[in-house]
C-alpha cells in the first residue's frame, strides 16, 4: 500500500501534479472535509476506476470555515488526518491536498465569491443561510488549484451535487462532475462524518430518516402527495427527531413533477447532530 504524497501548500500541490500534467495525464479530484468513511471510499474507488493507472487521483481534505454558519459545528467537526491518509492509501489515491485556512484564503475572507443563487430557492440554503455560497466558493477555489478533469461528489449531499454541476455549466469550467450513489449502513442510515456524534439511542432514531425516504419511494407510483404523506407518517412517529424539511423535487431541483423521475429529500436534527439524506424515485403509474 503506497502512502499518498501529501501537499500542504499550493506550491507542493503544483509540484506533485507537474509530472502527470507534463505527460498529458488526467487529474481526478475527490473534494472532502476529511473524517473519511466508506462513503468517501466509494468516491475514491469511482475516481480510480474512471482514470488509468498513469493518471492521478487527488483527494482534498479541507474543513472549509466559509460553509459553516455561526453556531454550527465548525469547531467540533472531526479532524482525523492520520486515519484519512490510510483510507486514501488503501484506495489508490496518489496525492492528498490538505491546505491550511490561510493557504486557501490567503487574504482572509474573499471579496469575490460564487453566488449560488438565492438561499430561498434551496432547502439547505433556507436552513443554513450562506452555506452554499461557502461551498460553491471553496469548490471553485479547489478546482482552480487542482485544475481537475473530473471531480467526484456524493449523492448524499444532493443539493450540493446539483449546485456544483450548475456552477460548472454556468461558469464554463469544463470539468466533468460525477455523482456517486450514497453508501448506507445495513439498517439504511446514510454514512456521514457526523454519524460518530450519535449516541446509541440517537443512532436508532436516525434510522427513521432513511425509513421515511424508503416509505416515500414505495409510495411513488401513487403520486407526489402520497410520497410526502408516507414519509411524513414515519417521521411523525419519532418525536425524538426535529425535522428541518421534507421535500420532493425533480432530479434537477427546479420544480415538483406529477410523474416521472424525482428526488425526495429530508433534513432533521437528532440531539445536536444534523443529518440529511435523499433518495431517487419515480412518480406516477397508478391512477
Ligand atoms: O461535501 C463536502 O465534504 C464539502 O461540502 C466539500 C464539497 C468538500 C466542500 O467543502
Amino acid at each position: 500500500m503506497t502512502r499518498p504524497l501529501v501537499a500542504h501548500t499550493r506550491a507542493e500541490l503544483r509540484e506533485a501534479l507537474s509530472k502527470v500534467r507534463a505527460r498529458g495525464g488526467l487529474v481526478a479530484l475527490v473534494p472532502t472535509m476529511g473524517a473519511l468513511h466508506d462513503g468517501h471510499a466509494a468516491l475514491m474507488a469511482a475516481a480510480r476506476a474512471a482514470v488509468q493507472e498513469a493518471d492521478v487521483v487527488v483527494v482534498s481534505i479541507f474543513v472549509n470555515p466559509m460553509q459553516f454558519g455561526p453556531g454550527e459545528d465548525l469547531t467540533r467537526y472531526p479532524r482525523t488526518l492520520d486515519a484519512d491518509l490510510d483510507v486514501c492509501a488503501a484506495h489508490g489515491v496518489q496525492v492528498v491536498f490538505c491546505p491550511t485556512v490561510t493557504e486557501v484564503y490567503p487574504g482572509g475572507d474573499p471579496v469575490v465569491t460564487v453566488d449560488p443563487g438565492p438561499d430561498s430557492r434551496s432547502w439547505e440554503g433556507r436552513v443554513r443561510p450562506g452555506h452554499f455560497r461557502g461551498v460553491a466558493t471553496v469548490v471553485a477555489k479547489l478546482f482552480g488549484l487542482v485544475r481537475p478533469d473530473l471531480a467526484f461528489f456524493g449523492e448524499k449531499d444532493y443539493e450540493q451535487l446539483v449546485l456544483v454541476r450548475r456552477m460548472v455549466a454556468d461558469l464554463c469550467m469544463g470539468i466533468e462532475i460525477v455523482g456517486v450513489p450514497t453508501v448506507r449502513e445495513p439498517d439504511g442510515l446514510a454514512l456521514s462524518s457526523r454519524n460518530r456524534f450519535l449516541e446509541p439511542d440517537q443512532r436508532l432514531l436516525a434510522q427513521s430518516l432513511s425509513r421515511a425516504l424508503s416509505a416515500g419511494v414505495r409510495a411513488g407510483p401513487h403520486g407526489p402527495e402520497a410520497v410526502l404523506a408516507a414519509a411524513r407518517e414515519v417521521l411523525e412517529a419519532e418525536p425524538g427527531i426535529s425535522l428541518d424539511y421534507l421535500a420532493l423535487s425533480d432530479p434537477d431541483l427546479i420544480g415538483t413533477p406529477e410523474s416521472g423521475p424525482a428526488r425526495v429529500l429530508v433534513a432533521a436534527r437528532v440531539g445536536s447532530t444534523r443529518l440529511i439524506d435523499n433518495m431517487a424515485l419515480t412518480l406516477g403509474g397508478v391512477s
